[in-house]
């Protein structure tokens, strides 16, 4: 007997009427009409379900901090470091994990169960780092948190980060980061590139850098990372995170670099929602849009993902959570709005950074966890247009939260009593 069976369901691969069963916390069967009793169903007609969204790329000690000390005034990166640094001193461990426990609170309600958060290795206390692995161990029942070991003033520019960083891999931070463009030349932004694939490598962790994140056409430290993928033997397991510089690059350089990221199976992450708005600054009109080239690295066969980055933070005063906004704003950045592109945008919410991750379960097949988002939409598409409710969000078979349809009462003559945006059920 299942534990809870969901019937008919409509999948992110377009096939309708699929029961999803549920046993022991894991997908025992996925099939239409599956025979057998169960402790419980939920009706999903129509609705799609969908393994949890998943964030790549985040700063879990920032968020929900916007204004604090005060805002930024320019919206730039650099306004952005300069505010983190002085919001720094006055950090506090418990703020930190109670600011980061609400966001896990909003993530969990926008069925965004997986996020791999940054965390600044520069204070010399850690306090940032202490702060996150004890919210990763508080919400591990419920939401997968990976953590990066991030240099943010810079690992050779500020002086013992090096140490710093290798203090918190010790105490488990999961990931090695970097931010090879803040050092102060191209040279040693490309040795710190070396340093901490060499770190990652001798360890045996994976690798995820801010990389060019800065419209510098000539910022191409992602050419070095994806050497020291290749020369470290760490294929798969480094990803490029923002590549910004890609956008403003010159194509015939970008036609030699993209087929050496392909070959060093190098992960991407874009921010949609952070490149659009920190990018460009210094440009009149027209402006850059900043975002890395999307739909080109994906038709090289790399694996890009969307991240959320920030959310109410130093760097962005907006944001809930909702990695639906974020694929939606990349598919709009992208110009990614034939059929094939905007599944590919919300596969970038789900699939391909549950892959960069590495997350272990994830998926609908039989023997995944029972991890599972049912949406008010009824198709991938649909949930990007109408930023669809999360009407159930399930962990391990457990329903851990629950939220009503959303419609609309009209009172207008001769037309429906209600409207809720979706599509009629076909
Ligand atoms: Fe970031």
């Amino acid at each position: 007997m299942f534990d809870l069976v969901l019937r008919r369901a409509t999948l992110p691969d377009g096939r309708k009427g699929v029961d999803i069963a549920i046993k022991d916390g894991r997908i025992a069967a996925v099939a239409p009409e599956l025979p057998g009793e169960a402790g419980s169903e939920v009706d999903a007609t129509g609705r799609l379900v969908t393994p949890p969204f998943v964030d790549a790329h985040f700063h879990m000690d920032s968020t929900l901090s916007y204004g604090l000390p005060r805002v930024n005034q320019s919206g730039t990166l650099l306004e952005g470091i300069a505010l983190w640094g002085e919001l720094k001193p006055q950090l506090v461990q418990e703020a930190i994990v109670e600011r980061a426990l609400a966001y896990c609170d909003w993530a969990v309600a926008r069925g965004l169960l997986a996020i791999r958060s940054h965390v600044d290795v520069c204070d010399p206390r850690l306090l940032a780092v202490e702060a996150l692995l004890e919210v990763r161990k508080r919400v591990a029942p419920y939401l997968d948190l990976q953590l990066v070991a991030f240099p943010q003033d810079g690992v050779l520019r500020s002086p013992g980060t090096e140490e710093r960083l290798r203090r918190a891999l010790d105490l488990g931070v999961d990931v090695v980061g970097g931010i090879p463009h803040f050092e102060r030349t191209m040279a040693d932004g490309a040795a710190s590139v070396r340093l901490l694939c060499e770190i990652a490598a001798e360890r045996g962790l994976l690798v995820d850098m801010h990389c060019d994140e800065s419209d510098d056409p000539l910022s191409r430290h992602v050419e070095t990372l994806a050497y020291e993928a290749q020369r470290l033997g760490m294929q798969g397991r480094v990803t490029g995170s923002h590549l910004t510089s890609m956008h403003s690059m010159d194509n015939y350089y970008v036609s030699k670099l993209i087929p050496l990221m392909a070959e060093a199976n190098l992960g991407v992450i874009a921010n949609p929602l952070i490149n659009i708005t920190l990018q460009g600054r210094h440009d009149s009109y027209p402006k850059r849009r900043g975002m890395t080239r999307v739909p080109e690295l994906m038709a090289a066969g790399l694996t890009v993902a969307f991240g959320h980055d920030c959310v109410m933070d130093p760097w962005y005063p907006l944001g809930s959570g909702d990695m639906l906004e974020v694929a939606h704003m990349g598919l709009h950045v992208g110009q990614m709005t034939g059929q094939a592109g905007m599944a590919a945008c919300f596969d970038a919410v789900t699939v391909n950074p549950a892959k960069l991750l590495h997350l272990e379960g994830y998926g609908l097949e039989p023997g995944c966890n029972a991890d599972l988002v049912v949406l008010q939409a009824g198709s991938p598409v649909e949930a990007i247009r109408t930023r669809a409710a999360r009407l159930l969000v399930l962990r391990r078979g457990r329903v851990i939260s629950r939220c009503a349809p959303v419609q609309a009462e009209l009172d207008l003559p001769g037309r429906p009593a209600s409207v809720s945006f979706t599509t009629p059920v076909a």
